[in-house]
C-alpha cells in the first residue's frame, strides 16, 4: 500500500517538474554558406547569410531570380543541407541530423509548396493530398484542404487535367492537410491569377493567425511584402535587409 503511495507521489513529482521551455529564436540561420560544385566551377548559392524566425511568424523572404531563396528554404525544410554554417530549430542543430532523423523531421513538422508543385502524375489531385497525410497524427480531412483552396470539385482529376494554377492550389491543400508546424512556400502565387493568388495569400495568413503554424512564403513579388511580420531580403546569396511590420497589412489592402 505504502509502495503504491509512493509510486503515486513520485509520478506527481515527475510530472509537476517545471518543463523547460527554449527562449531562444524559433529557427536560426547562422552563417549559412551553400556552395553548388559545378566541374570547375563554384556557385555560391548562399554566403553567410545570418536570420531568426520567431514562432508564428508570418515571413516573406524577397529577392531577384538567383538571390537564393529556394536554396534557404530547402535548407529550412531539411531538404538540403548546408555547405558550412548553422541552422538550428528550438535550439536543435538541423545540419547534425543524420539522414533518417532529417526524414522524420520533414515529416512531422514541414510542409512545403514547391516552387513547380512535385504533384505525383499518375495520382488524383484528392490522393496526392491523402498520400501526404499518410504518416501523420492529426492532419486535415484531405477532401476539406481541397476546398479550403477551392477545388473541391476537381479532386477526381490527375494533375495533368489541371492547369498550373491549379496544381498549384493541390500543392497548397497538400502542404496545409499535414498541420505542419512550419509551412514552407516557393513562389505560392507565382502561377496563380490576382483574385486566386489574394484567395491563397488569405489561406496562408489564416494557417499562420488561426492555426498558429510559422508561415514563410518566398516570392518575387514585393507587393506582398506588407502583409508579413518580418520581411527578408535576399541580394546575391545574402541576407541585403531585414524588416519588421509592427501592422501588417491586410490582404484586401496589398495591390499589384
Ligand atoms: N542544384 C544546383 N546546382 C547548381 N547550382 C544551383 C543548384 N541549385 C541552385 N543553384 C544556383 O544557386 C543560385 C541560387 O538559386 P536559387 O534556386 O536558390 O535561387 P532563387 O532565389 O530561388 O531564384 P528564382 O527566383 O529564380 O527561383 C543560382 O545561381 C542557381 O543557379
Ligand atoms: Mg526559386
Amino acid at each position: 500500500m505504502k509502495k503504491q503511495v509512493d509510486g503515486k507521489l513520485r509520478q506527481e513529482q515527475k510530472t509537476s517538474q517545471p518543463v523547460t521551455e527554449w527562449t531562444g529564436p524559433y529557427l536560426e540561420f547562422r552563417q549559412v554558406s551553400k556552395i553548388y560544385q559545378m566541374g570547375d566551377v563554384e556557385i555560391r548559392a548562399l554566403n553567410k547569410t545570418s536570420f531568426t524566425i520567431e514562432r508564428g511568424e508570418l515571413v516573406v523572404i524577397l529577392g531577384q531570380s538567383g538571390a537564393g531563396k529556394t536554396t534557404a528554404l530547402n535548407i529550412l525544410g531539411g531538404m538540403d543541407r548546408v555547405t558550412s554554417g548553422s541552422f538550428q530549430m528550438e535550439g536543435q542543430e538541423i545540419t547534425a541530423l543524420k539522414e533518417r532523423e532529417l526524414i522524420r523531421y520533414r515529416r512531422e513538422k514541414i510542409g512545403f509548396v514547391f516552387q513547380f508543385y512535385n504533384l505525383i502524375q499518375n495520382l488524383t489531385a484528392l490522393e496526392n493530398v491523402e498520400l501526404a497525410v499518410q504518416l501523420c497524427k492529426d492532419y486535415l480531412d484531405p477532401q476539406t484542404a481541397l476546398e479550403q483552396v477551392g477545388l473541391g470539385d476537381r479532386k477526381n482529376n490527375f494533375p495533368s487535367q489541371l492547369s498550373g494554377g491549379e496544381q498549384q492550389r493541390v500543392a497548397i491543400a497538400r502542404a496545409i492537410a499535414k498541420k505542419p508546424k512550419l509551412l514552407l512556400c516557393d513562389e505560392p502565387t507565382g502561377a496563380l491569377d490576382y483574385v486566386t493568388g489574394k484567395q491563397i495569400l488569405r489561406l496562408l495568413e489564416k494557417m499562420c493567425r488561426k492555426e498558429r503554424m510559422t508561415v514563410v512564403i518566398v516570392t518575387h513579388n514585393s507587393a506582398i511584402a506588407p502583409m508579413a511580420d518580418k520581411v527578408i531580403h535576399f541580394k546575391n546569396g545574402r541576407v541585403e535587409d531585414i524588416k519588421l511590420n509592427r501592422q501588417p497589412k491586410s490582404i484586401d489592402e496589398l495591390e499589384w
